[in-house]
């Protein structure tokens, strides 16, 4: 009996069709997650959905000469709705279920409209980037996310095709996110390709994020944020070469649980005056979470929303929101200058973003900047 159980799996008997026939009982539902509402005063695909969907497409794409942008944003935004209804004849009968699209306009589309605008300026260079040209800056960001990847390039397809010979791809990049981790109050975070929980510190609260996260003013750009995304390749083997105690050490946080070193669980913020007996600090000196503290910096907090990418090499789509984008240059200049997990990155694509504010039926996506 054993040895008939054994090799039932690789005889021609679980092959025979109709063997295990399923019945109508135990044909399983598609699973379709909740849908994530296109409009309202903020874009979809920053804050919500919590937690952030597994998959991302972002399309980087400069605006043809003679293109206007007001009435090519007000067209995405439409597109935008009918994809996410589900109404959309180019989604192909596809469910939408969790898709966003967030969009954006770079700084040289943001300087037309207004030379003192949050987003009209672009991100200065920065140490140990190897970046083409036509993977700095841009002048629009889509930026698609689902739980469903099979959705991201149709959608990618249905958006250009809309855009048609108004704009010009430059990159894309497709990335996806880990398991979630809980971290505290219901929200997660995800593991990073070197194992460690990323996207723990950040402007989590409504108080928060109207402080540090969305735009308060001028009219024209309210309610919309500024987004960052770098493209970082990790050298993933020699950081694998470390002890986990050096690769916690580089962090400063414990990788199985996300504690800081200095003690506490994963909520715990970092106390970055504790010392060992002897002496020593247990949130090393060049510890990325050292560098990085916005208290330590002196700047706001921005929401990481960091995917990890395979092609072209293994790494990380850095994403951060943020209303002031002193908040990200301050915060890399500072990790320039000693940050230990800077060793084991190159930074191939980067680009800032105006993410436009809300948008609804009356208020087409963009109107208030290019309208
Ligand atoms: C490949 C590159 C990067 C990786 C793998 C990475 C990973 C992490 C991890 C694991 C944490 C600790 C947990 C957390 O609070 O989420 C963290 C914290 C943080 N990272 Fe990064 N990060 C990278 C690049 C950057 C960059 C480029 C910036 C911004 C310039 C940045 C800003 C921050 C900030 C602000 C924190 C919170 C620090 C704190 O207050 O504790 N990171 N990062």
């Amino acid at each position: 009996m054993v040895a008939a159980g054994l090799t039932a799996g690789c005889t021609a008997d679980s092959a025979r069709p109709g063997r295990h026939a399923p019945t109508a009982a135990a044909t399983p539902k598609p699973v379709v997650p909740k849908p994530v509402a296109p409009t309202g005063r903020h874009q979809a695909g920053i804050a919500l959905p919590q937690p952030a969907q597994g998959n991302l497409l972002a399309v980087v794409a400069d605006l043809g000469a003679t293109a206007a942008p007001g009435p090519l944003l007000a067209e995405l935004g439409q597109a935008i709705r009918t994809l996410a209804a589900g109404t959309d004849p180019r989604l192909l009968g596809l469910p939408p279920g969790d898709l966003t699209v967030t969009v954006g306009v770079g700084p040289r589309l943001v300087r037309a409209a207004g030379a003192a605008l949050p987003g009209a300026v672009d991100l200065p260079r920065f140490s140990r980037e190897r970046i083409a040209a036509r993977a700095r800056g841009g002048d629009l960001l889509i930026q698609i996310c689902a739980s469903d990847p099979l959705l991201l390039p149709v959608v990618a397809a249905a958006l250009l095709d809309q855009a048609g010979d108004r704009v010009h791809e430059r990159w894309r990049q497709s990335a996806r996110r880990g398991a979630n981790v809980p971290v505290a109050d219901g929200r997660t975070a995800p593991r990073n390709p070197l194992g460690f929980i990323d996207g723990i510190v950040g402007p989590h609260t409504t108080a928060e994020q109207q402080r540090d996260l969305w735009l308060a003013g001028p009219a024209a750009v309210a309610g919309g944020t500024l987004a960052v995304l770098r493209r970082m390749e990790l050298d993933l083997s020699r950081f694998a070469a470390l002890s986990v105690a050096e690769q916690e050490a580089v962090f400063g946080r414990h990788r199985a649980s996300g504690a800081p070193l200095s003690g506490g669980t994963i909520a715990s913020t970092p106390e970055l005056g504790a010392k060992t007996p002897d002496g020593r600090y247990l949130v090393p000196a060049d510890a990325h979470v050292r560098r990085a503290n916005p208290t330590v910096v002196g700047a706001g907090l921005m929401l990481r929303r960091s995917y990890s990418t395979d092609e072209p090499a293994p790494g990380l789509l850095f994403i951060s929101f943020q209303n002031d984008l002193r908040t990200f240059t301050a915060t890399l200049a500072h990790m320039d200058v000693s940050d230990a997990l800077l060793r084991f990155t190159t930074t191939t694509a980067s680009a800032t973003f105006l993410m436009l504010p809300g948008f609804d039926r009356k208020h087409p996506l963009g109107c208030r900047l290019f309208g």
